[in-house]
């Protein structure tokens, strides 16, 4: 039966964290997979989730199955957070189930848009995330992309984006980034997410919005600006969040889908269409990451705590943008990179060529994708200097 298999090449970011494990070079620096780093370049585990994990071992009596949709405390909680105090939870519109990660509930989303359509179009940002593509076809979804960073000018094409946009059908699936796009960095202004719901509103196309990163761009409220407006001005509409980067949960495998229906009614029946779909991918999700989620969010203590230290991962990101931007004017690079110092979240294109990014990798053991999409979380006073001074060499 295998004997016609070809291997498959490593995953483009996956990939990246075999090798530079392997590497001896004392300098080696990881901007690859988009993980949490503190200054000793370390993903450390939250006080905040030790602390709720030390209550859930005292607490957790039973290890009985929880069931498709995981836990509703968890859901519950996740629904606020994602939405804020919303109209669509007032009016009875919405349904979150728990999901094994952020790519669990895209694939579990990938799997109810072709409930609702065999074969759906869906368009996703030029680039976008690397995973993406193949988790729409998985599904047997068409992937078709819409014009969204410009490398040359290092921002977004929005005029590109909404003459693309402008021809989706009625009944074709948009993806959107909610904030810390995801390689570019490049996040739509609150004025230019308007106009993209006034397209969504006009055209009737259904709206999935994937949030891996909220409260890493500007603020929780803040990142998820553009879900929530959306929200306000559609029927129906699919939101995948993560609780990978913001809770540093990374391998614990927990985020959340959401739907939005045009009625309560309609919203039950598309829920036990998503269960049903659930049940024949994963069965069920993992519960150990959505108890620690939902102890965070429900406690005042924990949760205040939480907010403490997902401010300074944000903060520490930020200030690394301008601190790898000041270093390399220092090491004599006159190319301007303060394009850097404008995008959010963790990635940022460097911007040099594929030639380039492989050069870093091999004589001075950087490692970024090949896109020269960089994890802004990696770069740490320690290793900025040499950073700085090995781009400045292959430039
Ligand atoms: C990334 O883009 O690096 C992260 O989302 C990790 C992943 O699974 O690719």
């Amino acid at each position: 039966m295998y004997g016609s298999l070809q291997a498959m090449p490593a995953d483009p970011i996956l990939g990246l964290l075999a090798k530079y494990r392997e590497d001896t070079n004392p300098h080696k620096i990881d901007l690859g997979v988009g993980v949490y780093k503190n200054e000793a370049g370390h993903t450390a585990i939250l006080d905040c989730v030790k602390k709720a994990e030390q209550y859930r071992t005292d607490h957790e009596d039973t290890k009985v199955y929880i069931g498709p949709t995981g836990s509703p405390l968890f859901n519950e909680q996740m629904t606020k957070l994602v939405f804020g105090e919303h109209k669509v939870i007032d009016q009875n519109r919405v349904r979150t189930i728990s999901a094994p990660g952020g790519t669990g509930a895209l694939r579990a989303a990938a799997e109810f848009i072709k409930s609702c359509k065999a074969g759906a179009t869906i368009w996703v940002s030029d680039p976008t995330w690397a995973n993406h593509t193949g988790i729409f076809q998985a599904a047997g979804l068409t992937v078709k992309t819409y014009p969204y960073y410009d490398h040359q000018q290092k921002s977004l094409n929005f005029e590109g984006m909404l003459a693309s946009l402008a021809q989706v059908k009625a009944d074709d699936v948009v993806l959107l980034h909610a904030c810390c796009h995801n390689p570019s960095g490049m996040d739509l202004t609150n004025q230019q997410w308007q106009q993209v719901v006034e397209l969504a509103k006009s055209i009737g196309f259904l709206p999935l919005i994937d949030m891996a990163y909220q409260g890493f761009g500007e603020g929780l409220d803040e990142d998820a600006y553009g879900l929530r407006l959306m929200a306000d001005n559609v029927q129906e509409m699919i939101v995948c969040s993560s609780c990978s980067k913001n809770f540093g949960l990374y391998r614990e495998r927990i985020g959340a889908c959401s739907i939005i229906g045009a009625t309560p009614a309609a919203t039950d029946i598309a829920l036990s269409v998503l269960l049903s779909d659930v049940r024949v991918i994963y069965s069920m999700p993992p519960a150990h990451g959505a108890a620690i989620v939902e102890t965070i969010l429900s406690s005042d203590e924990l949760r205040q705590q939480w907010y403490v230290e997902l401010q300074e991962m944000r903060d520490r990101i930020n200030g690394n943008r301008q601190l790898l931007v000041d270093k390399l004017t220092l090491n004599g690079v006159t190319r301007n990179f303060d394009f850097i110092t404008h995008q959010k979240g963790m990635f940022s294109f460097l911007g040099i060529t594929p030639a380039q990014v492989q050069q870093l990798q091999s004589e001075y053991s950087i490692y970024m994708v090949g896109s020269s999409r960089m994890s802004i979380a990696g770069i740490a006073l320690s290793n900025v200097d040499y950073l700085a001074a090995s781009i400045a060499k292959v430039l």
